[in-house]
């Protein structure tokens, strides 16, 4: 029986590897965490992550091929191939403070593996990571091992998106294995693609050099994040000219080399890649002395910060220039459907700029804990305090609850449930203050519909 072992059991751990144990049943899967709560959360009737179709497949294997524990030492020594999933934030401090990879997460996970392994591993890459970091897993590694243990390292970036992951992990466009080009790199390499091919086409799982790996990651989410900031950037002038971004987007889209996908204007990206990962890239080119390479890359985050701050005057601005102790509804909190995820959501920004102008914001998100909400916007370097957010921040149980009396509704996440045929925005209207407005910042309304109903429409990207 093949062992795997998964260090980290996160938004990317805890999926890809519940799904290696449904797919495979005569592989052993143990994914382990330092945190307590999150194993117990794990082995519990309630995962620590909402995720659709998650609960079946993690429900289905869980004690039969499937584990999870903080006996970290244990998994490892058991272990024949090891998925390093810690989480690589941005630092905070420091060196490279604001842009670079926090690698002090893998760097601690690569030292417990070199120190408890008793026998030859094979470790995998999963974190994203800035180029070249292999090298020092590999150097650190290496300087543990005997003639008795190897360990061999590969590159095996995970492209899962949020809300959808159990679909990407069964049905993924490509895998991709980077390993040494050496004959035991290939072998390690080897190993790895056995297991994918059991439920994944040969020709999907891609093969080659560690570095191109690790820099595929994160040139694939520089690339997704760029389309979104070139189709905001073209928002902000079709508000400006009567043009509508989604017929645009829908126009370059059709072009067989555009594509369609990715351009949907927003409020903003949100979640703990995009942003993460591009800064990451612009560090990795500043070191490189590739300063226009920086530059370049830099502006894609540029471009989002700009539409928050756009969306926000443009609400204010359309409130009679003053938000004021009026009573905003925020609908949706995660920064996408389907997921209770809030990093780097673009509605912190939203609420702290309203907070800072003295609104008072009704928060609903249908996935999202008070709690959640609280820290988020409490969190350093968000611009409110605790004494301001109880101050002006409500959080409701629903959406009606949310916009009953405001004078204005903000959507900030694409929930289905926010939908025209889901909410009864009759009944919404009935009870708001008059003017009712709603901002639509993710393009999901029908304009018309609402203004027949009697509501002042602002779409992003639109004009009318
Ligand atoms: P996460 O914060 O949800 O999970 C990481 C987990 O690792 C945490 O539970 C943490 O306690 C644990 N951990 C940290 N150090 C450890 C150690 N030494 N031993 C044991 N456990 C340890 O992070 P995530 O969202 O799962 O992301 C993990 C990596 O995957 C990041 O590099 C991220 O960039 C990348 N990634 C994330 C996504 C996504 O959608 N979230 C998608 C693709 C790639
Ligand atoms: C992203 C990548 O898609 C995935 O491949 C990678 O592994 C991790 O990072 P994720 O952040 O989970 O996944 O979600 P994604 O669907 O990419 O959305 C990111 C943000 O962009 C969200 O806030 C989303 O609402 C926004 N977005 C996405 C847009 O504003 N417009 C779009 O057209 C698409």
């Amino acid at each position: 029986m093949v062992n795997i072992c998964c260090i980290g059991a996160g938004y990317v751990g805890g999926p890809s590897c519940a799904v290696i144990a449904y797919q495979c049943h005569d592989v052993k899967v143990t994914i382990v965490d330092l945190n307590q709560a999150r194993i117990d959360a794990w082995n519990s009737d309630e995962l620590p992550i909402y995720e659709p179709g998650l609960d079946e497949i993690v429900f289905a294997r869980r004690g039969k091929n499937l584990f999870f524990t903080t006996d970290v030492d244990q998994a490892i020594i058991d272990a024949d191939l090891i998925f390093v999933s810690v989480n690589t934030p941005t630092k905070k401090t420091g060196m490279g403070a604001g842009m670079a990879a926090d690698l002090a997460y893998i760097e601690r996970a690569t030292r417990r593996i070199a120190e408890v392994a008793t026998s030859s591993k094979v470790v995998i890459e999963k974190s994203t990571v800035p180029c070249r970091t292999a090298q020092s897993m590999r150097t650190i590694l290496e300087a543990n091992s005997n003639k008795n243990i190897r360990f061999d390292i590969l590159s095996n970036p995970e492209f899962l998106a949020e809300g959808t992951a159990i679909n990407d992990l069964t049905n993924p466009d490509r895998v991709l294995i980077g390993c040494l080009q050496t004959p035991e790199g290939f072998a390690a390499q080897q190993k790895l693609v056995d297991i994918y091919t059991r439920w994944i086409p040969k020709e999907k799982v891609i093969t080659m050099n560690l570095w191109s790996s690790e820099l595929s990651k994160l040139a694939a989410n520089a690339l997704l994040a760029q389309r979104i900031s070139s189709i905001n950037a073209l928002s902000a002038i079709c508000e400006a000219t009567g043009a509508d971004v989604d017929e645009v987007a829908y126009a370059c889209g059709t072009d067989s080399r555009i594509g369609p996908k990715f351009l949907k204007a927003s409020v903003g990206f949100g979640g703990s890649c995009f942003q993460k990962d591009i800064l990451n890239l612009v560090y990795l080119s500043e070191q490189l002395h590739l300063p226009e390479v920086a530059a370049y890359w830099k502006s894609v985050v540029t471009m989002n910060e700009y539409q928050k701050m756009r969306f926000t005057h443009r609400i204010v601005r359309t409130l009679f220039n003053t938000v004021t102790h009026k009573r905003i509804a925020l609908l949706g909190f995660a920064f996408k459907k389907d997921t209770g995820d809030t990093r780097e959501s673009a509605a912190i920004t939203l609420c702290s700029y309203l907070i800072q102008e003295r609104a008072n914001v009704a928060i609903y998100d249908p996935k999202v804990s008070a709690a959640q909400i609280k820290m988020d916007l409490t969190e350093p370097g968000v611009g409110t305090n605790e004494a301001t957010v109880e101050k002006h921040i409500q959080v409701c149980k629903t959406a009606y609850e949310a916009c009953a009396d405001a004078a204005a509704i903000v959507i900030c996440t694409e929930w289905d449930e926010f939908k025209m045929h889901q909410l009864d925005y009759q009944k919404v209207f009935d009870s708001m203050q008059k003017p009712a407005f709603i901002f639509d910042g993710r393009l999901i309304l029908d304009a018309p519909k609402l203004r027949e109903i009697g509501f002042r429409v602002e779409t992003i990207g639109k004009s009318i």
